[in-house]
């Protein structure tokens, strides 16, 4: 039976090997304290849910792709007050299905391949899905390590001429997935003038733009020129939504009209009901601020363990996620392994990328409660 060879040759979604160890423990009785993957348990605010049940009508007909026009007009009103930036919401944005499934199918919008637009470049560690898009897409995939000494940043002068000629898409993530770095707007602005000289698409996947501790991290929209660019957000992680499956892409105008004529072939356009509660969702600000503070008390309590018993955070100042360097010698799946058996679960950061190698990473997404508890533990383990 023909199965694409792209699937057949992967290797297991890491966090499903994280997930059975979880649940082979679970089955023995044991008390397991999940850090491993990046799922808000914090509760939606109940005015979000309000707005999801009075979405539901009797009759539901297929929504449109472009979205419903409140929804777009509250993702350019949040646009503006958190960044300054004013988008058109009829020509600069389109809501998704969570960011997920656009950034997984974004390659086959823009890849040419005949045309000698075959690459797709990505930074690793990082989160998977663009690089598995990109596969099923047939790109060649080019991933650059990012670096503590280079403030996990990509070093964008190691990129081959080459390699920029055939580059279809870049992608970048920050606040970043897994090490918590920020980008300042120079990057993006060198990046963004890249991606004009070269005529490659610069796609920024900035899901955690809101979980920040010191500075609020800025966005690769607030750019003076577009071409080329596409911003992809999502309330998932900003409010604890990832059940609603809602976020959108923003940018410029001639690829925002790609992806209306390319996603409804896709059928993923969100639910009425989810866009309603969506439009609840971005004109607050409070519940946002209660989940941030929330974060970072967890963040503040774990810091202070890693200081008792010399464990180094590496990471930067944002996401939900702890970056924190293994002693010299042990690997991350060892260190993990190791945690694992004592009933704390954190990813290893080589199943992130070959550069997370000596790194484990901590999702802050278990109650206060099991942090607590988990403190206690590692206060031995670690
Ligand atoms: C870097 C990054 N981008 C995008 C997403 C996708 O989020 P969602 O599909 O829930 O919007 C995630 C989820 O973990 C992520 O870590």
């Amino acid at each position: 039976m023909p199965i694409s060879p792209i699937l057949t040759g992967q290797a297991t979604y890491p966090f499903v090997r994280l997930n059975e160890a979880a649940t082979a423990r679970r089955a023995e009785g044991l008390e397991v304290i999940d850090f491993g993957m990046g799922d808000p348990r914090e509760p939606t605010d109940p005015r979000i849910i309000e707005a999801l049940r009075a979405g539901v009508r009797e009759r539901m007909g297929y929504p449109a792709a472009v979205g419903l026009p409140e929804l777009r007009e509250a993702v350019a009103g949040w646009v503006d007050r958190r960044f300054g930036v004013a988008l058109d919401p009829d020509t600069h944005v389109i809501p998704t299905l969570g960011s997920k499934e656009a950034i997984f199918s974004f390659a086959q919008v823009v890849l040419d391949i005949a045309g000698g637009r075959d690459t797709v470049v990505l930074t690793e560690p990082g989160y998977p899905v663009g690089v598995r898009g990109a596969q099923f897409a047939g790109a060649l995939v080019e991933e650059l390590p990012l670096l503590e000494e280079n403030g996990f940043l990509p070093d964008l002068d190691a990129v081959s001429p080459e390699t920029w000629r055939r580059t279809a898409l870049f992608w970048v993530n920050y606040p970043n997935n897994p090490t918590g770095a920020t980008a300042p707007l120079a990057f993006y602005e060198r990046l963004g003038a890249l991606a004009r000289e070269h005529d490659f698409v610069l796609a920024s996947d900035e899901a955690y733009t809101e979980l920040w501790f010191a500075e609020p991290p800025v966005s690769a929209l607030q750019l003076d020129d577009w071409t080329n660019l596409v911003v992809f957000n999502t309330l998932s992680k900003r409010s604890s939504m990832t059940g609603y499956r809602s976020g959108f892409v923003a940018g410029d105008p001639a690829l925002i009209a790609a992806l209306k004529q390319f996603r409804p072939n896709v059928g993923t356009a969100p639910q009425e009901f989810v866009q309603r509660a969506s439009v609840v969702a971005w004109g607050d600000e409070e519940h946002v601020g209660r989940a941030r503070a929330a974060y970072a008390e967890k963040r503040r309590l774990f810091l202070e363990l890693f200081d008792r018993v010399g464990v180094r955070n590496a990471g930067g100042p944002a996401t939900m996620y702890l970056w924190t360097a293994t002693s010299r010698g042990v690997t991350s799946e060892a260190l993990a392994t190791h945690l694992l058996a004592h009933g704390v679960i954190v990813a290893p950061g080589a199943f992130l990328g070959d550069s997370g190698e000596g790194y484990i990473r901590f999702a802050l997404v278990p109650t206060l409660d099991e942090c607590r508890r988990a403190i206690a533990i590692l206060e031995d383990v670690l």
